[in-house]
């Protein structure tokens, strides 16, 4: 990987920007003279160059760019050279050539991590927080830069993908204050000269399997608590966006990790998930990913009887009662939909509207909605609500297929529903109305900017609506009503629940789901103990000299 393939990607991204901004100035201002217009153009060209320089060779400097997979503390290609492309989805530019690494690598990988378990479990509590907290430094200290990364390959706002690293790096801060706060129980005996204890140690090697839209803070909610705890992970993340785990990865050997603890493979996705699933040294899976993908990790992860840490995929509903404050609601709902342009496990999925307040939230929502930016994730970075590309054209096809499943069966399309015109993986923010639960927007996750509207009556059919989801990862409700509130709260079969406030994600919470949402709970205290076993130890004859 070369910097200039970086530079000449942001370069490019800005200048689509820049030009379709310039296009709105000469429309705006046709009176004004083509030579002033020139004049504007290339002074906005040259302060973006510089700034594009700047960022190169920040980036170069730190050694941040990183493309080879890390094994061992060493940068290593794929033993037989092949490489896979990773673009850029807003403009579809080959930003970098990466490994692809296969079996052979990833056996590798988990013995490094194997032999570098024996050290790093043996470490003081203290050692290991100074080195995770020191690695949470390093990222704060290079969020822009890492966030630029994001940005690339993933597509996302770079004021998203900022707030990404710092909301990544709080879990590093987290957890390096957690490392020093296992603590193991002493149970009263039920014979005298017996001394009975409970110990909580590492469970081993850990196998952390990450997608791609979240490609820092999904790896760091997982590896935080590992290294906390003492084990030591092959990591590996997307295909799609490897180049920010690759730079935090370089960011951990620079904060002290020690060389193997911390291994990142990359490339042929089955045959390194087989591989971690086949070995005898790898002690624990943990995966945030599709639910088809996540059963099968599960059902794999038999055959060595591993431990299974699966964050699967939601159908979120935001319930919307009369008795709301519509400007939360609308406000709520907006954020939770159209951030990360709702390729989010937890983004509002199904929006139901008590009657009362229907028509009013409706033409709030979309008025909200229609005032929505969209466009390559350099281009605004302060804009309060801006949505990038989708990830691939897999995905526009996907929300294309519901959307047209949905209008057949009698929905009806109130803003957007197509590409957006900038083209690529581009698509309008959409507000479709009128769905029901025949319709695939109903019952699957859409991943995508496409807000479908539902209309209830009462609490029990809202409650019944929400719940009729194989999935159970996060839910919404939105009401003045403390009581209904806490029932709501209660009655719904969701592992995580917002009320008048939907993004809800936080280091100190545990955030997973139940029913086919998945297993296990990442962040808060709770996120450590699917890193750590159980021993019990029975000391006897206590009562001889
Ligand atoms: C996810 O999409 O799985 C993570 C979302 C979040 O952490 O907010």
């Amino acid at each position: 990987m070369t910097m200039t393939v970086a530079t000449r990607a942001i370069a490019t991204a800005r200048s689509a920007v820049r030009a379709s901004r310039l296009r709105n100035v000469f429309t705006a201002q046709k009176s004004q003279s083509h030579a002033l217009l020139i004049r504007q153009m290339s002074s906005e060209a040259q302060s973006m160059r510089s700034e594009e320089q700047s960022i190169a060779a920040r980036l170069r400097s730190s050694g941040l760019f990183r493309s080879q997979g890390l094994i061992g503390g060493q940068w290593i290609d794929a033993y037989d050279g092949r490489t896979i492309k990773v673009h850029n989805p807003a403009n579809g530019e080959v930003i970098a050539n990466v490994p692809l690494m296969s079996k052979r690598e990833t056996d590798d990988a988990i013995t490094s991590a194997y032999d570098a378990f024996k050290s790093w479990s043996k470490l003081t509590a203290a050692d290991r927080s100074n080195r995770l907290r020191k690695w949470y430094q390093l990222l704060t200290t290079h969020k822009e830069q890492i966030g630029q990364l994001i940005t690339l390959e993933q597509g996302k706002p770079l004021k998203e993908s900022v707030g990404e690293i710092n909301y990544g790096a709080s879990f590093l801060e987290f957890f390096s204050e957690e490392a020093k706060r296992v603590y193991g129980d002493i149970i009263s005996p039920t014979i005298a000269d017996r001394r009975l204890f409970v110990l909580k140690q590492p469970v081993g090697v850990v196998g952390v399997i990450t997608p791609w839209n979240f490609p820092l803070a999904m790896i760091t909610r997982k590896v935080a608590p590992a290294l906390a705890c003492g084990c030591t992970v092959v990591i590996k993340p997307s295909e799609l966006t490897p180049l920010t785990a690759l730079a935090a990865a370089e960011l951990s050997l620079q904060a002290g990790i020690p060389p193997g603890v911390v291994n990142v493979v990359m490339g042929d996705a089955p045959a390194i998930g087989d591989a971690i699933l086949a070995s005898t040294q790898v002690r624990k899976i943990t995966f945030t990913g599709s639910t088809a993908v996540g059963k099968k990790l599960m059902a794999g992860a038999a055959g060595t009887v591993k431990r299974v840490s699966l964050e699967l995929g939601g159908n979120a509903p935001h319930i919307v009662f009369d008795d709301a404050d519509v400007d939360v609601a609308v406000k709520g709902v907006i954020a939770s939909k159209f951030r990360n342009s709702g390729q989010t496990c937890v983004s509002a999925n199904r929006i139901l509207v008590q009657q009362g307040i229907y028509e009013k939230f409706c033409n709030a929502f979309s008025k909200a909605a229609q005032d929505l930016q969209v466009g390559d994730g350099f281009g605004e970075g302060v804009a309060q609500f801006f949505q990038g590309p989708l990830i691939n054209e897999a995905a526009v096809q996907k929300v294309e297929k519901f959307l047209r499943d949905a209008i057949t069966k009698g929905a009806k399309v109130v803003l957007g529903g197509k590409r957006h015109s900038l083209g690529m993986t581009f698509f309008e923010p959409t507000v479709i109305a009128d769905v029901n639960s025949d319709m695939l927007l109903f019952r699957e996750e859409v991943f995508g900017p496409v807000a479908p509207l539902l209309p209830f009556r009462t609490e029990e059919e809202a409650i019944g609506l929400a719940n009729d989801a194989n999935a159970g990862l996060a839910a919404c409700v939105y009401t003045n009503n403390i009581q209904r509130s806490w029932r709501m709260a209660e009655a719904l079969e969701y592992g995580m629940v917002g009320v008048n406030e939907s993004l809800i994600a936080t280091e100190v919470a545990p955030f997973g789901g139940i029913k086919q949402s998945g297993l296990g709970r990442e962040g808060s205290k709770y996120g450590m103990d699917d890193y750590l076993e159980l021993k019990y130890v029975c000391l006897g004859n206590m009562d001889g000299n």
